[in-house]
């Protein structure tokens, strides 16, 4: 059962009651707005080697009510977890993000089998005009590359390198503690926050090295 730190805890305002057994079992699906369906499917198609899943057509949006013209489509992966766009004809583009950590950061990795695949997608992308980034190892964790698609959304192949590389469950509380401590400190201290993160990133890559 996953445990919460007492400060996420406190944060959330849950109280100290524990989680009740519900963790989810795996990816339903993620969604994003696409200007163009058609450019979008030929993409998570042809390009991606997925297949649609599923469709809706609707002129409101079910959760909300909200009085959107839409159309939703799904794309399957291999274990039957899907990618979902949404084209909305007459909605503005998105605002530019106000820095690039979120063009870098927002993403979503799908898994390939091993590291021969991976750089089998690096070749299979690059061949069809796609800008890819990588092969970039993450100090042994995991194996990636990096690619947009049409719509603008990040997207990452990897493969773990590392069995375990989604069991480090206490070395990331521990971690956890340290970036609360740290940040913390600075503020008490009044030293500028992202300064005092660099020191404590140094301090931990160095333990690591
Ligand atoms: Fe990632």
């Amino acid at each position: 059962m996953p445990q919460s730190p007492p400060s996420a805890v406190a944060k959330s305002g849950a109280g100290l009651t524990p989680n009740p057994g519900l963790t989810p079992m795996m990816l339903n699906h993620a969604a994003w707005v696409t200007p163009d369906a058609a450019e979008t499917t030929d993409f998570y198609t042809r390009i991606m080697g997925m297949e649609i899943a599923s469709t809706v057509l609707d002129d409101s949006v079910p959760s909300t009510g909200e009085k959107i013209p839409y159309f939703h489509i799904f794309f399957r992966m291999a274990d039957g977890s899907t990618l979902a766009f949404f084209e909305a004809p007459g909605v503005p583009a998105p605002a530019k993000s106000s820095h690039p950590a979120y063009d870098v950061f927002n993403h979503i990795a799908l898994e390939a089998k091993d590291r021969a695949e991976v750089l089998r997608w690096y070749e299979w992308l690059t061949s069809q005009g796609v800008d890819v980034i990588g092969p970039t190892d993450h100090d042994g964790l995991i194996l990636s590359i990096y690619f947009h698609d049409p719509a603008g959304v990040r997207l990452e192949i990897t493969t773990p390198l590392d069995k375990q590389w989604n069991r480090y469950t206490e070395k990331g509380y521990a971690h956890l503690k340290l970036w609360e401590d740290a940040k913390a400190k600075a503020k008490v201290e009044g030293r500028d926050v992202p300064v005092a993160l660099l020191e404590l990133i140094k301090d931990v890559r160095k333990r690591h090295d």
